[in-house]
């Protein structure tokens, strides 16, 4: 798919952050676009900045959907095909998700698989319910946002982190599988994974919103006990620390992920879409997603040792891993 020019492109989670610069770019070159999200507010600017960019003769709609929640999907299908007036897609961007889901062991159980809802269910729904309408289309394109979480389970020592990687798993597994699938039965749709290391938006933020927090400051007593446990295992001096210090260092650690990441949105979504022109099925965004796969691949025995943690922090490379694992303490 070399030009966007007249396509048709759904985006997930197209609120903030990648999945708004990807709205951007696209519309930006007369691409028209369906985004989804589960805030008004957020897709309205996006609208707006949309609009700004692009011809009047560009469809942009915006539709407030839950992706974990099948009913909410097909409906969001449906307002899709009547807005557009078609009976096809071309792109299918599954980039909604939230960061977090912790233990296994110790986490609330609804709070886990409410990542793992988002995070997997939310890119298998939405295939369901948009795969068949790429197959309709001349060209079509199924692009699934995964993480280096989806070939590395970590995010540091001492900290869990098993619903947001088992999902991201999910998704690469499945994305790499329709390959073959869509090779044999509907070879003009292609697909490919996005593994992102460090981006810098607002998902530790959004992730805390849609626990029901306004921010890190309303942590409970109970929260603020689990982030200071894991900053003292880390070794982080936090001494005799109040806990509405605590509070403060976690709200402070999500707007550092947002504004001192390596690499921005705008720069990933550029990337995305340029993997897309060039065919790609696997597409890796930030010299930390390069570095941290090629040493998984390299010594995938030693992924989650000690010695392994410490030579990404020595080189640098933690910062991918350091807001989420703010939203996994907070
Ligand atoms: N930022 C990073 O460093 C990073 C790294 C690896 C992977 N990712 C992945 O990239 C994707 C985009 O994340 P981002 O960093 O742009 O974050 P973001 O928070 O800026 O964007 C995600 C959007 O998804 C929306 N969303 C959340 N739950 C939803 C739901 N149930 N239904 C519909 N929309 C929902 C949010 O409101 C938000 O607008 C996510 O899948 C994330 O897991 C991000």
């Amino acid at each position: 798919m070399k030009s966007f020019s007249g396509k048709i492109a759904v985006i997930t989670g197209g609120g903030t952050g990648m999945g708004r610069e990807l709205a951007l770019a696209l519309s930006g070159e007369a691409c028209h676009v369906a985004i989804c999200d589960i805030s008004e507010e957020n897709m309205q600017e996006t609208l707006s900045l949309c609009k700004a960019g692009a011809d009047s003769d560009v469809r942009i709609s915006t539709h407030i959907c839950d992706v974990s929640r099948e009913d909410q999907v097909l409906a969001f299908r449906d307002e899709v095909l009547i807005a557009h007036e078609t009976d096809h897609v071309n792109l299918l961007f599954n980039n909604a998700g939230i960061a977090g889901g912790g233990s296994f062991i110790v986490d609330k159980r609804e709070d886990w698989e409410r990542t793992f809802d988002i995070c997997w269910f939310g890119v298998y729904f939405c295939s369901r319910a948009f795969v068949p309408l790429l197959v309709e289309s001349d060209a079509g394109y199924l692009i699934n946002t995964s993480s280096i979480n989806g070939f590395w389970a970590a995010i540091g020592p001492g900290v869990a982190h098993t619903s947001y990687c088992a999902a991201k798993f999910a998704v690469k597994g499945f994305t790499e599988a329709l390959i073959t699938d869509l090779g044999v039965n509907a070879p003009h749709v292609k697909v490919a994974v996005v593994m992102p290391g460090h981006i810098g938006t607002s998902i530790v933020i959004n992730s805390t919103k849609a626990r029901g927090r306004n921010s890190a400051m309303d942590m409970t007593p109970e929260e603020v006990a689990v982030s200071r446990s894991i900053m003292e295992k880390r070794g982080l001096p936090i001494g005799n620390l109040s806990d509405d210090h605590i509070r403060e260092a976690m709200q402070q650690r999500a707007l550092d992920f947002r504004d001192k990441a390596p690499t921005t949105a705008k720069q990933a979504a550029n990337i995305i879409l340029d993997g897309v022109r060039a065919e790609k099925w696997r597409i890796l965004i930030g010299d930390d997603a390069d570095i941290l796969d090629q040493r998984v691949r390299a010594t995938p025995e030693d992924a989650y040792t000690e010695a392994f943690f410490t030579a990404l922090t020595r080189d640098g490379i933690f910062t991918a891993i350091n807001g989420e694992e703010a939203e996994q303490e907070s």
